[in-house]
């Protein structure tokens, strides 16, 4: 018996399953498709370490506390940002988050209480899994297919709940999604705004890889589509759709920059929220990433990722389509950092997986990404972190792993 009494959410902790692979990791010549890591080469160093050099000579701004809402230079930036990803809004729509993990939290803080229904897309971004379980939230796994979250069988879903278990909340990456790689149709993202109009739900869109597109096709976010919705309507109407999104997959992880769009009710709680969590997001870093967005770099920092990053993901499908043929499936992403593989159920997961370690490569489990670890015949591969000629390797060992579990 512990002298702590832990609270129920902690008390038989499970740490992240990602995490959990990462002494693999610094096995010598390993070459990893697990984490969901920014290629380091593709980071503007250059324009980063102008961006801090101004930074610091904002006088002893960026060095002292500033506003829980974040700082009006990068709440300025970040509405921009919106503005052009066909979002109407202004810098007092705008919340700057520690990362848009913290956004995510700040939401579960607001909305969410013990025994609350949450519908998760599935297979879901497992941290997203594990903060819905210490709010204690009752997880309802929705489907998705090659075009995201699968809202006809959501409706059927809806419709057959008794009103009590409807949910409060439900989360979805539209774009380039983690795990899948998928993006959600325009008619679909119209769909779930109406559907959380009359079911009463609160829709999260997670967002952090929507710049990280492979073509110039990429419908706006599911919060501009309620806010067309909205008008069409003929009223001002609350705009049903949260809007998270990050700095962390285009400029860098390490600034720990997000920020949410909301209804100004829900904005303001999540700001009295994040008063009790870190009081602001570090001003230093917010000073930096504002820097760097005035600077004009950005779009061009992110031309070049898009551009490398398609290439490791063209390296690694048409590797995959040549030495594993079909004994795997997979959608080929439109952007992002993800493919979602499924393979036959003959092959034992754990054999496969253990064949992989052994042969140098590795991967997420498919089971990760569900809340009850259901799926076993799947797996997430990461083509951001690895080059192409290291893709190319890791796909002939991938090729060797899957001949070795049949
Ligand atoms: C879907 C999704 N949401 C949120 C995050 C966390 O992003 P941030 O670094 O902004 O907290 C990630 C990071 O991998 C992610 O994949």
């Amino acid at each position: 018996m512990s002298f702590f009494r832990f609270t129920p959410a902690f008390a038989n902790p499970q740490g992240s399953p990602i995490r959990e692979l990462f002494p693999y990791l610094s096995r010598p010549g390993m070459i990893s498709l697990a984490g969901g890591y920014p290629s380091p080469s593709l980071f503007d160093q250059e324009g980063l370490a102008t961006a801090a050099a101004q930074a610091m000579t904002t006088g002893a701004t960026a060095l002292q506390y500033g506003a829980t809402e974040g700082s009006p230079a990068l709440r300025e930036q970040l509405a921009a940002q919106c503005q052009a990803r066909g979002i109407r809004c202004a810098a007092s729509d705008v919340l700057v988050t520690t990362g848009s993990q913290q956004g995510f939290d700040l939401l579960l803080r607001v909305l969410v209480q013990p025994g609350d229904v949450v519908c998760v897309e599935t297979p879901a971004y497992p941290a997203t899994i594990a903060a819905l379980r210490q709010a204690g939230a009752r997880i309802l796994s929705t489907p998705v297919d090659g075009d995201g979250l699968n809202v006809d069988a959501l409706q059927v879903l809806l419709e057959e709940l008794p009103a009590h278990e409807r949910p409060r909340l439900l989360y979805t990456v539209p774009n380039f999604s983690n795990p899948c790689g998928t993006l959600l149709t325009q008619d679909r993202r119209t769909k779930l705004v109406q559907l959380a109009l009359q079911y009463g739900f609160v829709v999260v869109e997670d967002d952090p890889y929507g710049e990280l597109a492979f073509t110039d096709q990429r419908p706006a976010p599911v919060y501009a589509a309620a806010q067309a919705w909205l008008q069409a309507q003929g009223g001002e109407g609350e705009n049903p759709v949260v809007y998270l999104s990050s700095l962390s997959k285009t400029v860098a992880p390490g600034l720990r920059v997000g920020w949410m769009v909301a209804d100004p009710a829900v904005l303001r709680r999540c700001t009295v929220a994040k008063q009790t969590n870190d009081l602001c997001t570090s001003p230093l870093a917010q000073a930096v990433a504002a820097s760097y967005l005035q600077s004009g770099r950005y779009a061009q920092a992110v031309a070049a990722a898009c551009a490398e990053y398609r290439r490791r993901m063209q390296a690694l499908t048409n590797g995959m389509k040549a030495k594993l043929g079909n004994l795997v499936q997979f959608v080929q992403p439109a952007g992002g950092m993800f493919v979602w593989l499924t393979f036959d159920k003959g092959i034992d997961p754990q054999k496969l997986f253990d064949a992989a370690v052994a042969a140098n490569v590795i991967f997420v489990p498919g089971k990760a990404f569900y809340a009850d670890n259901a799926d076993l015949h799947s797996m997430r591969l990461s083509f951001a972190a690895p080059d192409v000629v290291q893709i190319e390797q890791a796909v002939e060992r991938l090729a060797q792993a899957f001949a070795q579990a049949r």
